[in-house]
């Protein structure tokens, strides 16, 4: 058994390329007291990946030069010196872009084999769980109010979408390119979407007759935010779920005008959250994504890359749109 890493090998100093990362091939390490080696099966590719990658901490620390880069992965465990795993199990964890990798038992979470197994890093992994609690917990729709969600084709947003049209709500969704937005009403079935490669979100809100948005999930931040802010209900919930905007870039763009004044005049309510807080709760939500599914009132699509040394050049596709849904990328 060989191992192979993927390293951080400089900082980004704006957009992200593959070249910032070296692939190693290394030891497979030795498990400890209380560790678990495991083989990574997926590795998801997530917008935030980026973010950790600044010196700024965020809710994880900041990833430097020369560390094997932090991400989330689907996993089997090979040998476990910990009595709540055993090999064959399947399990959860940020246990970065590794091949094998050796972690304490206490920062894997097991998980049920669901088909097809991918599922469980997308729609019933991390970014279907930040959809259900995002949307049921800080966004919540009442029957017949306007929601409008940004990233929409993406993993996060796809999801959203479809549990606000659950909740009874209008479902709007922003996304980039005429075959992404086909694909939001089509397939995901939003009431409409605006490209906003091809029109503001302001004209895209007007020529479908809408007059304000009650609940904002919004994954993008930015001028995008800026946008809905001068359009949003007396009384809305802007659901702040991600920035994407701003990850790929030296010099983000500072807060949107309209903060705080119409949060003030229009009595808004602004949230952010990490899905990571409700992790005593991921039970509830795995069941209730699961139930949608298996009643076919959810569907989702997944963008899979194939080898561990795809996954810099797959995170650098997703900073750009390139994917439709969950991106991850299949390791073993
Ligand atoms: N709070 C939490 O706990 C939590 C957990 C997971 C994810 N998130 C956040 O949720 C958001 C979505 O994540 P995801 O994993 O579902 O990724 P994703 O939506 O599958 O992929 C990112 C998408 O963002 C869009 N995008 C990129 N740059 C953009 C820009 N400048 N303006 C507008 N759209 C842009 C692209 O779609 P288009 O082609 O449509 O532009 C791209 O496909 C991210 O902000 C992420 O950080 C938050």
């Amino acid at each position: 058994m060989e191992n192979l890493e993927i390293i951080l090998a400089r900082r980004p100093d704006g957009r992200l390329s593959p070249d910032h990362f070296e692939a190693r091939a290394a030891a497979v390490p030795e498990p400890g007291p209380g560790e678990v080696l495991l083989r990574t099966l997926y590795l998801s590719i997530d917008p935030a990946n980026r973010a950790w990658m600044s010196p700024v901490p965020t809710y994880v620390a900041p990833v430097k030069p020369g560390d094997v880069m932090a991400g989330f992965a689907l996993g089997q465990v090979v040998r476990s010196n910990d009595p709540s795993f055993r090999a064959g199990d399947i399990v959860e964890g940020a246990t970065g872009w590794r091949r094998f990798a050796v972690t304490a038992a206490r920062n894997l979470r097991k998980r049920r084999m669901f088909d097809p197994p991918t599922a469980l890093l997308s729609v019933l992994g991390i970014t279907g769980k930040t959809a259900w609690f995002g949307m049921a917990e800080i966004g919540r729709p009442r029957n017949g109010e306007t929601v409008l969600v940004s990233a929409a084709a993406g993993a996060v947003g796809s999801i959203a979408g479809q549990i606000a049209k659950g909740m009874g709500a209008k479902v709007i969704g922003i996304a980039g390119g005429a075959a992404k937005c086909r694909h939001v009403v089509q397939d995901l079935g939003f009431d409409a979407a605006i490209d906003y490669k091809a029109e503001s979100v302001g004209e895209g809100l007007k020529r479908l007759g809408i007059k304000s948005v009650d609940v904002y999930f919004d994954n993008v931040g930015g001028e995008m935010l800026e946008a809905v802010l001068f359009r949003m209900a007396n009384f809305g919930r802007i659901v702040c779920c991600g920035n994407v905007s701003q990850y790929d870039t030296a010099t983000p763009a500072p807060g949107p005008r309209g903060v705080p004044g119409l949060l003030v005049v229009k009595r808004l309510r602004m949230e952010g959250f990490i899905v990571l807080d409700y992790e005593s709760r991921y039970d509830e939500a795995e069941a209730d994504l699961a139930r949608m599914i298996a009643e076919g009132r959810l569907t989702y699509r997944e963008d899979i890359g194939e080898g561990l040394a795809s996954a810099p050049a797959m995170l650098v596709r997703v900073l750009a749109g390139g994917n439709t849904g969950k991106a991850m990328v299949r390791v073993e």
